[in-house]
């Protein structure tokens, strides 16, 4: 029997309960399609730094780095200072686990509603693929004349060639086996220097994917053409800091924050990659059982299309989007089921195999893009 070794951080506020829901379809999804897992609970978040002090020690960092895969719930406290824990866990494991891009699909499903006017599911089915270790996330940056009102600060963007270049091949891949589109989004009029390195890598490395067929659009009109004819795109690459503005755009396509999922790819297989929805923790609602799971059952697909489990990452998306269409409200108490009963009903959905299969599944793609033996990274 195929086994995978998973590390899950089910981390901080609603974090625990959409990663249980996601662990229970996940039991569903083994029991039908004949994998196993061993599952590794890491308590890595706000409970453990303020017991510890410890954020992402390197002790941890080398037992995770022995899972297959790691599933990621959410971060962030107000009991802790902004940005401690979302640098010192996310962006470090990102950074530390080499997970080179972060994929992003906007895909609007069948019931969902969305709450731009007269979009449609054939018009929205589009992925994004952010670089997920550098740009503006590097961490760098000075201030001088501290505490002077000649205070400076300098926060630079960094753009090396051999990030850019690795973000850029995975989306030609994935395009070549989506609609065979890609489109550069940057600001290549302002941020030239950057904007050109972008561009030269994607002329070169166009030339290796010769039917797939590109353009470009700046960060700002990406932002007026997604909600208004987001059926213009298919994959997107695009920089660190863009890529975390516009896919929150795009989760609201998708029907909001609740529903958007998302995985932190490392390309080369020498750390795992870690999946995870996009919203936070949400802490205003944590332990009410509000929180929609379809975000985290949504990454748990993509965690299996990347593990090679093409099927039943087909199947989990397929069930997670039967049962969003059934609900009457996306989140809070108006979704008429708690967290956990959502999941037990998408596991339910998978096991009777009852869901209308999902076409052009990115789950499944990605399945084949992660896994071909010609995969030179
Ligand atoms: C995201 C989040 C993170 C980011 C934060 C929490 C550091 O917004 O995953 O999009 O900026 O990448
Ligand atoms: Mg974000």
């Amino acid at each position: 029997m195929r086994r995978h070794t998973l590390a899950v951080l089910p981390g901080d506020g609603v974090g625990p309960e959409v990663t249980r829901a996601a662990l229970t379809v996940l039991d569903a999804a083994q029991e039908r399609f004949g994998f196993s897992t061993a599952r590794t609970e890491v308590p890595l978040g706000a409970d453990h730094y303020l017991q510890t002090g410890e954020l992402l020690t390197d002790e941890v960092t080398a037992s995770l780095g022995t899972a297959d895969a790691i599933l990621f719930g959410a971060i962030g406290s107000p009991r802790v200072t902004p940005g401690i824990l979302e640098r010192g866990i996310i962006l470090e494991l990102r950074r530390r686990m080499q997970q080179a891009i972060n994929l992003r699909p906007v895909r609007l499903y069948e019931g969902v509603p969305t709450p731009i006017a007269g979009l449609t599911p054939a018009r929205c089915d589009l992925v994004i693929v952010r670089e997920n270790t550098e740009g503006a996330y590097v961490a760098q940056g000075s201030t001088v004349h501290r505490g002077t009102a000649a205070r400076v600060a300098v926060q630079e963007s960094v753009n090396t060639w051999y990030a850019v270049e690795r973000a850029v091949d995975f989306a030609y891949r994935l395009a070549s086996v989506r609609r065979k589109r890609l489109t550069l989004c940057h600001k290549t009029n302002v941020l030239v220097e950057a904007g050109a390195l972008w561009t030269d890598v994607m002329s070169a490395v166009g030339e290796r994917y010769p039917d797939v067929e590109t353009d470009y659009v700046h960060v700002d009109a990406m932002c007026m053409h997604l909600p208004v004819s987001p059926e213009r795109f298919d994959v997107v690459v695009t920089d660190n800091l863009f890529g975390d503005i516009v896919t929150d755009l795009g989760a609201v396509l998708q029907g909001g924050l609740g529903v958007a999922a998302s995985g932190n790819l490392n390309l080369d297989g020498s750390h795992p990659s870690m999946f995870e929805p996009i919203h936070g923790s949400a802490p205003d609602i944590a332990g009410r059982g509000w929180a929609n799971p379809a975000g985290a059952c949504l990454s748990l697909g993509m965690m299996l299309g990347h593990l090679g489990e093409g099927e039943a990452a087909a199947a989990v998306e397929s069930a997670t989007a039967a049962v969003l269409a059934d609900l009457p409200a996306l989140a809070g108490e108006g979704m008429g089921a708690s967290t956990q009963e959502l999941g037990e009903r998408i596991a339910a959905t998978l096991t009777e195999g009852s869901a209308p299969t999902i076409t052009g599944s990115l789950m499944s793609q990605l399945a084949r893009v992660m896994g071909g033996d010609d995969v030179a990274w």
